[in-house]
């Protein structure tokens, strides 16, 4: 349980709340690359309570603007792109993208106003088929080279899921309650026989990225060996996690984003990587995208997903859980850490230090193997 004030402290993303500006010192991704295309190279993004736009110019290069354009306010998002940057739809003032203004048709030739007009404009790079945004003080960290988003031995896919109503944290404390896991998918992953004849030891070990999350299966009818599942959440939002992928007799690696896009709202990305010998995915090869509902209209969940159960439990947490009505046991033991992890690290910021997870070492971030294990499907240490 936490008072109403430590419940705003922790979930809020706005600019200049504490939790707002911990978030701004992190790459979150805004697009995948493939939702940009010649026919519509520009999207309407909403990140951190901010409405921007994202964009590929003519020449291939990714911007990020402040999606109102500061003439009179309206949207770029509906704007023109060519070689040098993006073009209001309105009256045509024309922006780089650093958010310099170079172009104000209507002006006057002689006229040096668009020299003084600074557009909202945030630095982007593409990785493993994500567009990544950084909103925070300069100089940006390095965007982290996560396995799943370098590794080339196989083939890799980005999923997007339907927006999710409820402010971020909520989808976060989900990957420290491994607790769930039977009773919320345990009829769809085909694990709800365990339940009666498997206990469980949970551990949350901190580490440089975040908490590992360690999930022991004692087998306690047959006796048989333990078996170890271990995977990480990487701070501050997203879970590296691991399942079957039995079409290619394979597993499929991911990374599950949660992009804080307001204080109510979550949006999803999913990056997937499966290891195969005949298939291969270097870094400048186009990344496929789907976009993937988990509803069919308004709380009506796809319940045979075990990501719309996730959804489900999320969303009817309320848009912002009421932290202070519920009653938290000796099974959340890993959302006490999370929640304990996150304040310490709105400190740091508070105290003009990088918070957990933060690399500024190139030799540090060739190749971040996050090592999972996972003994049930042949993943082993
Ligand atoms: S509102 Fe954008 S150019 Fe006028
Ligand atoms: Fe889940």
């Amino acid at each position: 349980m936490l008072t109403d004030e430590e419940n705003i402290l922790l979930t809020q993303v706005g600019r200049g709340t504490p939790c707002g500006e911990l978030l701004r010192r992190y790459w979150h991704p805004v697009a995948a690359a493939a939702e940009l295309t010649d026919e519509k190279p520009i999207r309407a993004v909403k990140i951190l309570g901010e409405e921007l736009a994202v964009y590929r110019d003519k020449q291939g290069n990714y911007g990020l603007v402040g999606e109102h354009c500061p003439h009179r306010l309206a949207s770029l998002a509906y704007g023109r792109v060519d070689a040098e940057g993006i073009r209001c739809p309105y009256h045509g003032w024309k922006f780089d993208g650093t958010g310099k203004c170079l172009e104000q048709p209507a002006e006057p030739a002689d006229s040096t106003f668009k020299d003084r007009i600074k557009h909202i404009a945030y630095p982007v790079q593409y990785l493993g088929g994500l567009i990544y945004a950084y909103l925070g003080p300069a100089p940006a960290p390095l965007l982290p080279r996560w396995d799943v988003l370098v590794w080339e031995h196989g083939r890799r896919w980005i999923v997007k899921e339907t927006v999710i109503d409820c402010n971020w944290l909520q989808a976060m404390e989900n990957s420290v309650d491994p607790s769930h896991l039977f009773w919320l998918h345990g009829d769809t992953a085909h694990l709800a026989p365990r339940v009666k004849e498997y206990s469980e030891q949970h551990d949350f070990i901190r580490f440089e990225y975040g908490i590992r999350k360690r999930r022991t299966t004692l087998a306690l009818a047959t006796g048989s060996k333990p078996e170890v599942d271990e995977h990480p959440l990487l701070f501050p939002s997203v879970l590296r996690h691991v399942a079957p992928f039995k079409e290619a007799q394979s597993v499929r690696h991911n990374l599950q984003i949660r992009v804080p896009v307001d204080d109510h709202h979550t949006q999803v990305f999913r990056a997937n990587f499966v290891p195969l010998n005949n298939e291969r995915s270097p870094a400048d090869a186009p990344v496929p995208f789907r976009f993937t509902p988990l509803k069919t209209g308004p709380r009506e969940y796809r319940m045979d997903m075990v990501s719309a159960q996730d959804s489900m439990a999320w969303e009817t947490q309320g848009a912002l859980a009421d932290r202070a009505t519920e009653h938290l046991g000796v099974a959340d033991e890993g959302v006490i850490e999370l929640r304990k992890l996150l304040r310490e690290q709105i400190e740091r910021v508070q105290q003009g230090l990088d918070p957990i997870g933060v690399i500024r070492d190139p030799a540090q971030n060739q190749l971040i193997d996050l090592g999972v294990i996972n003994e049930r499907i042949g993943l082993y240490p």
